[in-house]
């Protein structure tokens, strides 16, 4: 361990928010990460939710490696081969009419594009997002985000609308408990439809509500959200950044829902690790906003290193089965945590699809008050038996354990990973008890 490297960590890098870890961190492999100790840790966070491959795979590292030969950037009016063949395997992928690409290098980018496209197209600008959702930190992405903190940065977007996020397990609108019934969409457009200045442009989702708890929509939503975006005149963006490409063992959260948006963006998951992004769209639309003068014209944009990486990811989803070996994973892991469940009270609900996987620990599970002390006792606990987890805690969304490991995870490091968490509940709950 280098102290001095720590310090300097502490002395001259900005805060930017979220858990920062004491020590630094050397290297990362497949589901693993080493720390400056050497310490290896298992880590089911996936980076931050995009090394769907696991660390470093080797078909990305060519990818990189290739890339170092043929070109990292280019001047932006110059569209490289290699995107070219991106767009048309990514078109292949899409449900249809979804079928055009613009590749930016962050979600909070392609989201912003996904909102300026629908605005452009419709000539309106209000938008509805939903309770709990996070899309980024840029401006028009961070006006349609309910997670987190909205605080201290002035006006967000005007034309911005909350719709209550179907939360079976924790009602916004206290109304059902365990079953949605689509209440909380009714009164958020009843809502909206009150409000609206008649200048609608979209409704941007995240198909299951990851930051705000791992919440899954019931059966039919999204078909009721499609229809409420189109007697509206909306767009219907989805937000798949971490949806897309085999986290919930589908290529897009889209094909599981049986629903097709009019904008999707993806990111996180298209680089595996690396910045890529994309703002996909139909003909139609691409056409309209292109004859309304769209742009966005960034210094990244259309670059080749992140290209290459992003085929990369496509064919070893395809070459490894990496959907399939999702649902089995998932299926795997959550077989553990039901187990652990039988054992803990404090595990109240578990909820997710494939490998994103969310635990709520609660005091009591009749009352289902949030045990935030044990949420937070227990990742920390987790890190120090060698498990990277992340927690979502917010006081009105409960304690989350949000469960992510990469879909190339096996079921020895699965059984590690559970083998982890049995042993910091324990500990957390035995400190409790023994007035700790
Ligand atoms: C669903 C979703 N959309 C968008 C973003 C923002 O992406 P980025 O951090 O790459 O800007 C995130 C990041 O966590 C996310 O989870």
């Amino acid at each position: 361990m280098n102290q001095e490297l720590r310090q300097a960590a502490r002395d001259y890098l900005v805060r930017y928010g979220g858990d920062a870890f004491e020590n630094l961190f050397v290297s990362a492999k497949g589901s693993v990460v080493t720390d400056d100790t050497g310490r290896e840790i298992l880590d089911f966070t996936s980076g931050q939710m995009c090394a769907t491959l696991g660390h470093n795979h080797p078909a990305i590292v060519g990818a990189v490696d290739a890339a170092g030969r043929q070109g990292y950037h280019l001047f932006s009016g110059m569209i490289p081969e290699v995107v070219a063949k991106l767009g048309k395997k990514l078109g292949d992928w899409l449900p249809a009419p979804l079928r055009r690409s613009l590749f930016v290098n962050t979600g909070s980018e392609s989201n912003e594009a996904a909102l300026r496209m629908a605005k452009m197209h419709t000539g309106g600008h209000e938008v509805i997002g939903m309770g709990g959702s996070w899309h980024g930190v840029t401006g028009a992405s961070s006006s349609v985000s309910f997670a987190s903190d909205r605080q201290g940065y002035g006006p967000a977007a005007t034309g911005v609308f909350a719709l209550p996020e179907p939360n079976a397990y924790r009602c916004p609108v206290e109304h059902c408990r365990d079953a949605c019934d689509m209440t909380c969409l009714k009164v958020g457009l009843r809502l909206f439809d009150m409000q609206t200045t008649g200048k609608a442009a979209a409704i941007i989702a995240e198909p299951v509500l990851s930051a705000g708890g791992v919440i899954v929509p019931p059966e039919g939503y999204f078909k009721d959200l499609r229809e409420a975006a189109d007697e509206r005149g909306m767009m219907l963006v989805f937000d798949e950044a971490q949806t897309a490409f085999g986290r919930l063992g589908h290529r897009f959260a889209a094909n599981r829902f049986g629903v097709v948006p009019d904008i999707m963006s993806v990111s996180k998951t298209l680089g595996g690790g690396l910045p890529l992004a994309a703002t996909i769209t139909s003909d139609e639309i691409e056409q309209s906003v292109h004859e309304k003068g769209f742009s966005f014209y960034t210094s990244h944009v259309s670059d080749p290193l992140p290209a290459a990486v992003g085929l990369a990811v496509l064919d070893t989803i395809e070459q490894e089965n990496l959907l399939e070996r999702a649902v089995d994973m998932g299926a795997y892991l959550r077989s553990r945590l039901d187990d652990l469940q039988q054992k803990y009270e404090a595990i109240g609900d578990i909820r997710g699809e494939g490998l994103l996987i969310g635990v709520e620990l609660v005091e009591d599970r009749e009352t289902r008050v949030p045990d935030h002390r044990l949420g937070a006792a227990t990742t920390q606990r987790c890190f120090e038996l060698g498990l990277s987890m992340n927690i979502r805690r917010r006081p009105e969304r409960g304690a989350v354990w949000r469960i992510a490991p990469p879909l190339t995870v096996s079921t020895d490091e699965l059984d590690r990973g559970v083998e982890v968490l049995d042993r910091s509940l324990q500990h957390c709950l035995d400190e409790r008890a023994n007035g700790r």
